[in-house]
């Protein structure tokens, strides 16, 4: 359980003690999911760095970028991690590519959000299944929807805490933590890319412009792939 005067401790933590306050309150159950994106890798280096009981897990939705298997591999060797790797149903996939088109995320929004959660959203809930923490690297300032988020939340459908310890950073804090501590992140972040998902549905930004504005780019709706509603 977590109390109200836990999250008001947190609340007065950087990202750092906090991580390592949640740890110290839950040696089982506490599972962080990465994207490989640059919030995702400071989180991947304080827990690392600090030797923290958490499990890390990525979504490999099949249609990532290709330096997004290069991370994942430099990451573990670096970190000497076992970053776990979750996939897709292979029977879900082969009948949505089947019956609709390998591509089909393009022609409707309902069609986007099928794939989105078949590849990422169902992968997901089996991956945080017995967890009882969850970590992510979601931050405030990434969109209107993630703006009244608070750094932990209870997940009343996965029935979980979820821990957003990088939720009040900025966008300059992160890039000053991955150059401070010489932490590697994805080549595609210098080309434009801020906001990273999957190859098809991720394109560059121009410089000013909004980073959300490079995901899933043809559509104006609320731009959640269905992890975060
Ligand atoms: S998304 O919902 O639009 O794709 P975003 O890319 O901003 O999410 O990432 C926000 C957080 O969601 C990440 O910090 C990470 O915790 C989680 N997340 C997103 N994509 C993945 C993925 N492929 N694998 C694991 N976690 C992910
Ligand atoms: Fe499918 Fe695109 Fe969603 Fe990835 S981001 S799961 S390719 S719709």
């Amino acid at each position: 359980m977590i109390s109200i005067e836990d999250v008001n401790i947190i609340k007065q933590l950087s990202a750092e003690e906090g991580l390592k306050f949640i740890s110290s309150k839950f040696s089982e159950g506490l599972v962080f999911s990465t994207s490989l994106g640059q919030e995702d890798q400071v989180i991947l280096d304080i827990i690392s760095k600090n030797d923290l009981p958490v499990k890390i897990f990525t979504l490999d939705t099949g249609r990532l970028f290709y330096e997004h298997y290069e991370l994942l591999a430099n990451n573990n060797s670096k970190y000497k991690t076992k970053i776990e790797v979750h996939f897709p149903n292979t029977a879900d996939v082969e009948r949505y590519v089947n019956e609709k088109g390998v591509n089909a995320f393009y022609y409707s929004v309902e069609a986007r959000k099928e794939c989105c959660f078949i590849r990422k959203v169902k992968p997901l809930n089996q991956a945080l299944k017995n967890a009882n923490i969850w970590i992510t690297g979601l931050r405030a300032e990434q969109s209107e929807n993630r703006e009244n988020m608070s750094i932990i939340e209870w997940d009343e459908e996965r029935m979980l805490y979820k821990y957003n310890p990088l939720i009040q950073w900025n966008y300059q804090e992160v890039l000053h933590y991955l150059e401070e501590n010489k932490v590697q992140e994805l080549p595609l972040h210098k080309k434009g890319f801020i906001s990273v998902g999957c190859q098809p549905c991720t394109r560059a930004v121009e410089e000013g412009e909004n980073p959300r504005n490079g995901r899933w780019w043809w559509e104006s709706s609320h731009k959640e792939c269905g992890l975060h509603r």
